[in-house]
């Protein structure tokens, strides 16, 4: 069986969360491809070079979820050819036989148009800065910051913005536990495997 589950939104949106917990429920595989980012930002250098020699190891390195490698992510994630290099690897990893969960920015949009459920899961600017600022600590002020930059520049470049897909079903976090929240997508998923029969 082939079925992709996208999810996108903007940071600390609960996407993670959400893919894990969907791709535990059925045994699909899970692809964090913020982390493709976070890698290719964190090794410095020659931002294109380093995305064309990503490798699965890069993926494991310590200190990829700190603020500051969010935002080298989302600086080199605004250079076209950098994107353009990342591309195969997560449309193989979406059509590849046995059911797939990928959370981003554009996998519902450009990575994988045609993913059986698309789910966009947002929230407010400061409810998502409290969740991060609950696991990183430091200043909530500065991390209500770094959110919205961060924010601004996902849904203003050119290539590849953040935006929900026409088709995909918009789940707004703000005031929904984890539990409701994952109950949801579950159902979503639930539902449109039932229609394939
Ligand atoms: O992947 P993304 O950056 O969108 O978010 P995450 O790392 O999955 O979640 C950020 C934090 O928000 C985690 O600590 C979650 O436990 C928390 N959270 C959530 O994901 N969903 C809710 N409805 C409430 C809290
Ligand atoms: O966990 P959080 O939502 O804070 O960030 P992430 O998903 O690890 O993504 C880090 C950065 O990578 C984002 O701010 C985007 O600029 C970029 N990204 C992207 O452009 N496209 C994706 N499919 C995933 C991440």
């Amino acid at each position: 069986m082939i079925f992709t589950v996208a999810i996108d939104g903007p940071a600390a949106a609960g996407k993670g969360t959400i893919g894990r917990a969907v791709a535990a429920r059925f045994g699909f595989r899970h692809l964090d491809t913020g982390l493709l980012y976070r890698a290719v930002g964190a090794k410095g250098g020659d931002p294109v070079a380093a995305a064309e020699a990503l490798v699965p190891g890069d993926l494991e390195r310590e200190g990829l979820r700190t603020l500051a490698a969010g935002q080298a992510a989302s600086r080199v994630a605004a250079i076209p050819q950098v994107r353009a290099a990342l591309v195969e690897f997560q449309r193989r990893f979406a059509r590849a036989e046995g059911g797939a969960v990928l959370d981003g920015r554009d996998i519902g949009t450009v990575i994988c148009p045609e993913a059986e459920v698309k789910l966009y899961v947002t929230a407010s600017a400061e409810v998502r800065a409290h969740r991060r600022w609950l696991e990183v600590g430091g200043d909530e002020a500065v991390v209500l910051a770094e959110v919205r930059e961060r924010d601004a520049r996902d849904m203003g470049r050119a290539d590849a913005p953040l935006r929900a897909a026409a088709d995909a079903f918009v789940m707004d976090t703000s005031v929904m536990s984890v539990e409701d929240a994952v109950a949801r997508a579950i159902a979503v998923v639930e539902r449109r495997l039932e229609e394939r029969g």
